[in-house]
């Protein structure tokens, strides 16, 4: 009973259904690029520069693997990181905070967990411990094995035989393979096609630290399969001559519950197709949702991507606002402010944020809108090329009423409402409603199930 306390209470400690516990909790959000992201966050925050990512198809034994020479755990900190609500003190920039990713994120894809772990330099010593679904279901008790040597799995301990660092090894992975033949070629399909999705999520988030642009911090280099390695992607294109970086960086004053913070705004109008340096540029410049879908906001938590893309409602995505693309930079102490959750999946934008946002939002995409505008050929230039230039904007009044699209300019600011995009593809159509309803990480998993049980179907929609 703590001192401080008036009154002498009665306690009764209530420790949770470990076994009921630990199920629900492998739903909290997270889709296997996420959830892998979460592990080399932990990577990152360790002091890593070398990152290794491994899939590896063997029917129901197949694994998945994050290898990291950041400074690895000695056996007390192993048995606190797997502990939910795991305990440390974090730093300022740290992309840890509520001590629950590293379990979370890997049971919400697998059944069993091994990580090992070597702190010291001289020696190859190592710590094994694994966190099991099945013992934890048979015994109902937080209880995770420790692995000695005869035990240990050579996936798990070959990696850190030369160097410091940790090892995260998914077996099991029940919520990946869910096919009735484990060796089947959907099996085999589904976890090549989610290489290559991975690749694209760590060369998204994380391309700071691969640039080496993170202040204090050598570059990191992740790679997939123990050879391919993660190229970092720039959602703003800075490195293209044409990319217009030219209005002014903004910090924003936010009160959070740690006092005054500042969110630094970045805005960048991209350029347009013809204005890139090549067209393999501008197709890796489209991004995982295509130019549409990554107009918008790009949030940064310690310089780590948790938003990529998309305007929270303050405004809607639209083709003529497509090369409009901000960075809006915080550090963990506004975490209260903006809502992260566990899977660092989402952030809620506040009130007030919102309201000093949206004049630069509106500078932004203006510019972003001039741009694309004047790109487009133009309009009235003689009845045969504007005939054989595809209609695509204002729409004109039909003689029987009707309304159909011409090709003269308009006010882009006028009411959205009214513009009807002529050549809205089912793909795009799919990925708007899905985004406006927010469901983009389910459709995620829709576009991943249709690429392999369907890959015809998927590229009649566009994938
Ligand atoms: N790859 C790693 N290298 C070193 N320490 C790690 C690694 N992964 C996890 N840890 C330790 O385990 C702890 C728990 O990790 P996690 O569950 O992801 O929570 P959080 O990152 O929010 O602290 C971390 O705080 C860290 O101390
Ligand atoms: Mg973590």
């Amino acid at each position: 009973m703590a001192e401080h306390s008036k009154y002498t209470r009665k306690v009764q400690e209530i420790v949770p259904a470990a076994a009921r516990t630990i199920a629900s909790l492998r739903d909290i959000g997270y889709d296997t690029p996420h959830a892998i992201a979460d592990v080399v966050d932990n990577s990152i925050a360790a002091g890593a520069t070398e990152v290794d990512v491994s899939f590896a198809f063997a029917g129901e034994r197949s694994w998945i693997r994050v290898t990291d020479n950041g400074l690895g755990m000695d056996g007390g900190t192993l048995q606190e990181a797997l502990r939910y609500g795991s305990a440390r003190e974090y730093a300022a920039d740290d992309l840890g905070k509520f001590g629950f990713g590293l379990k979370t994120a890997s049971t919400s894809q697998c059944r069993r967990v091994t990580v090992a772990s070597r702190r010291a330099r001289q020696n190859a010593r190592l710590e094994v411990r694994c966190l099991d679904l099945e013992h934890i279901e048979e015994t109902s008790r937080w209880e995770i094995l420790v692995l000695d040597s005869a035990d240990r799995p050579g996936d798990v301990t070959a990696p850190l035989q030369a160097h410091t660092g940790t090892v995260v090894l998914w077996e099991d992975l029940d919520r990946i393979l869910e096919y009735k033949d484990p060796w089947g070629e959907w099996a085999r399909k589904k976890l090549l096609s989610l290489a290559a999705e991975v690749d694209q999520h760590l060369a998204m988030v994380f391309h700071r630290f691969l640039s080496g642009e993170v202040k204090d911090r050598p570059p990191v280099r992740i790679t997939i399969n123990g050879k391919s390695k993660v190229e970092p992607w720039d959602p703003f294109c800075r490195s293209e001559p044409k990319t217009d970086q030219s209005i002014p960086a903004k910090n924003l004053k936010v009160v959070g519950d740690g006092g005054i913070g500042f969110v630094r705004v970045n805005s960048y109008v991209l350029p347009a197709q013809r204005d890139f340096s090549s067209d393999t540029a501008w197709r890796r410049a489209s991004g995982p949702m295509q130019w549409n879908r990554q107009q918008g906001l790009y949030i940064y938590r310690a310089n780590r991507m948790i938003q990529s893309g998309g305007w929270n409602r303050i405004r809607a995505q639209d083709e003529h606002t497509k090369l409009a693309r901000m960075s809006v930079d915080f550090f963990p102490n506004l975490d209260s402010v903006f809502g992260i959750n566990i899977a660092k999946a989402y952030v809620n934008l506040p009130q007030d944020l919102r309201e000093q946002l949206q004049p630069l939002i509106t500078q932004c995409t203006r510019a972003a809108d001039q741009k694309y505008r004047n790109d487009r050929p133009k309009s009235g230039t003689g009845g045969a090329s504007a005939s054989a230039v595809p209609a695509r904007s204002t729409r004109k009044a039909r003689s029987d009423g009707g309304m159909e699209f011409g090709t003269g300019a308009f006010d882009p600011y006028g009411n959205r409402q009214d513009i009807v995009q002529p050549h809205t593809t089912p793909r795009e159509a799919i990925e708007e409603v899905a985004e406006n309803v927010g469901e983009t990480v389910a459709l995620k998993k829709i576009i991943g199930g249709l690429l392999a049980r369907h890959p015809e179907v998927a590229r009649d929609l566009g994938w």
